[in-house]
């Protein structure tokens, strides 16, 4: 339903989002992980065709972002980071506002505001006027806004921040209710809140895309953490022709010896075939553990890796 490919964009020199790509299929849930300034908003501005990308592609239903912008936009509902309401206007005239900039026909603008605010729990508050309603509340007339022309795919900035927990998990059960319907790509900087609303987790950091993997594959990664004396320029690659291996990382260096994380695949314990690899090249071995992970971990590990990698590139 989504898919990006090696989407880019620069502000400047800057990569605010660096060569990602990641495809969404039909009734996913994801969420889109990364801390302050990953590139989740800019990523997410791409797709929605509200910001032009520097250099790939991105097609949501069948349609590029960059030849069909408009047919982008009917497929899809996008509530941005800060939802621009109009504070002065009452919700359901503002429902009625979007309805129309949306091209809902006349006839079905009725049912279509109707259906949204029962969707989205909005009946109380149909008649107020939007400045006066708490964050939460206007939380869900944006998302109401988002959900009125029914539109098969739902990109959703940060969709809880800003709000005290009983909303929090209102807006979650809420999501996960319209993902029974829609396409969801969400962003977050919360982790519980992948856990708890996505079936699958994208991690986002420095603009690229550390992490991608479905929850319940990840909570059962399994890593090994090794210290070795040698060049880690050698040992690495070594480390990676070990079958089994999904991904080796420096981690650091202490005089000689180097500390790296081995990634196994499907949460083997590759501890042995590991060892041997690189007492078999005469690498003395310090530490070598094995750490099953959990999905805070990784995340951690996923910015500190991506983190280090920019580090070393602008010292080179
Ligand atoms: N219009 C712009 N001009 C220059 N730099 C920008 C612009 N928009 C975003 N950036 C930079 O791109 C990087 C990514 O920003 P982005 O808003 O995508 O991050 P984010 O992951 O959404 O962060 P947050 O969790 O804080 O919302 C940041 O370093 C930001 O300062
Ligand atoms: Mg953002």
């Amino acid at each position: 339903m989504i898919e990006v490919d090696r989407l880019s964009r620069r502000f400047g020199s800057f990569r605010a989002v660096d060569d990602v790509s990641f495809a969404v299929g039909t009734g996913e849930i994801v969420g889109l992980l990364g801390p302050n300034g990953a590139g989740k908003t800019t990523t997410m501005r791409m797709l929605t065709t509200y910001l032009t990308p520097t250099s790939g592609r991105a097609v949501l239903a069948g349609h590029d972002v960059l030849d069909e912008p408009l047919e982008v936009r009917r497929k899809l509902g996008y509530l941005p980071e800060s939802v621009p309401l109009y504070p002065e206007m009452r919700v359901r005239e503002f429902l009625r506002f979007r309805a129309r900039l949306k091209d809902v026909p006349r006839s079905s603008l009725r049912r279509a505001i109707s259906e949204v605010v029962t969707r989205c729990r909005l009946e109380e508050v149909e008649n107020r006027i939007i400045g006066q309603l708490s964050r939460g509340y206007r939380q869900r007339v944006g998302l109401a806004g988002a959900l009125l022309h029914d539109p098969p795919i739902l990109i959703l900035d940060e969709p809880t921040s800003g709000l005290d927990p009983i909303q929090i998990l209102e807006v979650r059960s809420l999501i996960r209710e319209l993902g029974a319907r829609h396409t969801i790509l969400l962003s977050t900087h919360i982790l519980p809140e992948v856990e708890a609303v996505c079936n699958r987790v994208i991690i986002i950091a420095r603009g690229r895309i550390a992490v991608d993997g479905r929850l319940e594959d990840l909570r059962r990664e399994s890593s090994i953490v090794v210290e070795a004396k040698g060049p880690a320029d050698a040992i690495a690659p070594a480390l990676q022709t070990v079958a089994g291996v999904d991904r080796v990382a420096v981690e650091g260096q202490d005089g000689p010896f180097v500390a790296l994380r081995v990634q196994a695949r499907d949460g083997r314990d590759l501890r042995e075939a590991v060892g041997q690899k690189l007492v078999s090249n005469g690498w003395p071995l310090r530490r070598l553990d094995l750490s099953r992970s959990t999905l805070e971990e990784q995340f951690i590990q996923a910015v500190n890796r991506e983190a280090l990698a920019d580090a070393r590139q602008e010292a080179s």
